[in-house]
């Protein structure tokens, strides 16, 4: 008995060779169709690269932004439904400010104020005695930055840096007469202070305007002074440190009963401010990513430094009305600084990302007249010469 085996194996060799063939042919179109599809993307990227699949957005004013501001969008979209931002309560910094009020400056004994001529070799004409300003980094003093705020121009003075010799979009503030200085202000404006010496009308850096995103009413070409305030009372390394305003940060763990049993070395020793000066550029040569995390200390940032004893300032402080939250202490940098526009966007995001609403720091304060002499502490430290 034989099975018709042979037959059937034929049959099969028959039907195999076809498949075999069939496949070849599929491949061939496959392949054909792999060269059509890299030959399509490779024109439509311009043969740079392959191009990239954008996914379709909803509206038509997210889909004209870039992918980069598409997420910083949609992280502001997603704190408005956060919940970490929904109680106020949770914020234990809220209201912690205690309230001093300013005084008249001849009613006040030994109450040095802030910001002073900080040249190098300026002394105050003010004795506080033995009264000395914390010359450590900060941290190294449990303190911590409680907020970061800036006014407009320099309310401090460094003759070649911050004077009256500088320039910007708007001039300048002339050398002060402290024999007859009220210098009148057009209604809506901020007074403001000095500026540095970087500006040129006809440098593209100092005058093309910068798309800003997310700080108020800034200018490219314009000095600012930036003021960081520490507390070694701050909420430090809680979620509630950064507060507007910044008298909630710095008295955040400190209450009036605790207060008035503090000397005035205490109070200088436990609260300081980190001032620095900039003049805004439109160049990304000049990026600094991390501004609201204090002064920038690198290279010429922050190394020649004037140390003293102040107050705090701004535009409600005069040489006639003082500050009495004073004596605190003042680390400025002698130096102004180029930052470009980028830098401060990029911190004015970031504050609006913490929990307290900073919103009332997005734009540039005023400027107090500069501190005459006689209300300026004599504790001068100058860190280059006496380390
Ligand atoms: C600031 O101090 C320096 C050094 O003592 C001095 O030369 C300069 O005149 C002072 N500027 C003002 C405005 O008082």
């Amino acid at each position: 008995m034989c099975p018709p085996s042979s037959n059937v194996h034929q049959k099969e060799e028959a039907s195999t060779s076809t498949l075999k063939s069939l496949v070849g042919v599929l491949s061939l179109t496959s392949i054909g169709l792999l060269v059509g599809v890299i030959v399509l993307a490779t024109q439509q990227s311009g043969g740079d690269a392959p191009a990239t699949v954008v996914p379709d957005v909803a509206t038509e004013e997210v889909s004209s932004l870039s992918q980069e501001e598409r997420s910083l969008t949609a992280f502001m979209e997603s704190k408005a439904t956060s919940a970490f931002f929904a109680e106020a309560e949770d914020n234990t910094c809220a209201g912690k400010k205690i309230a001093l009020d300013n005084d008249l400056c001849v009613n006040m004994e030994v109450a040095p104020q802030a910001g002073a001529n900080v040249t190098k070799g300026y002394v105050g004409g003010l004795e506080v005695g033995e009264l000395a300003p914390n010359t450590k980094p900060y941290y190294q003093s449990s303190m911590c930055p409680v907020n970061v705020h800036w006014h407009l121009g320099s309310e401090h003075y460094s003759a070649g840096e911050y004077d009256e010799n500088g320039d910007g979009p708007h001039g300048n503030q002339p050398r002060p007469d402290w024999a007859q200085r009220e210098r009148d202000l057009a209604e809506g404006k901020v007074r403001d202070g000095f500026r540095c010496n970087h500006y040129d009308a006809a440098d593209e850096k100092f005058t093309k305007e910068y798309d800003w995103k997310y700080c108020e009413g800034m200018e490219v070409g314009e000095t600012y002074e930036v003021h960081w305030p520490h507390s070694a009372a701050g909420a430090c390394g809680t979620v509630n440190q950064y507060q507007t305003p910044f008298y909630d940060g710095v008295f955040c763990n400190l209450n009036m009963e605790t207060l008035v049993t503090l000397q005035a070395q205490d109070i200088a020793n436990a609260v300081g401010v980190h001032g620095q000066v900039f003049t805004i550029v439109n160049d990304e040569e000049y990026f600094y990513p991390d501004l609201i995390r204090g002064m920038l200390v690198d290279g010429e940032h922050g190394q020649d430094m004037a140390i003293y004893t102040g107050s705090t300032t701004g535009t409600s402080r005069s040489n006639e009305v003082c500050s009495s939250y004073t004596p605190i202490t003042w680390q400025v940098d002698r130096k102004c600084h180029m930052i470009s526009a980028s830098s401060f966007d990029k911190m004015c995001y970031d504050m609006k990302m913490q929990r307290d609403d900073m919103s009332g720091d997005l734009h540039a304060h005023g400027s107090r007249e500069l501190v005459h002499d006689k209300y300026v502490a004599n504790n001068q430290y100058d860190k280059a010469t006496r380390e």
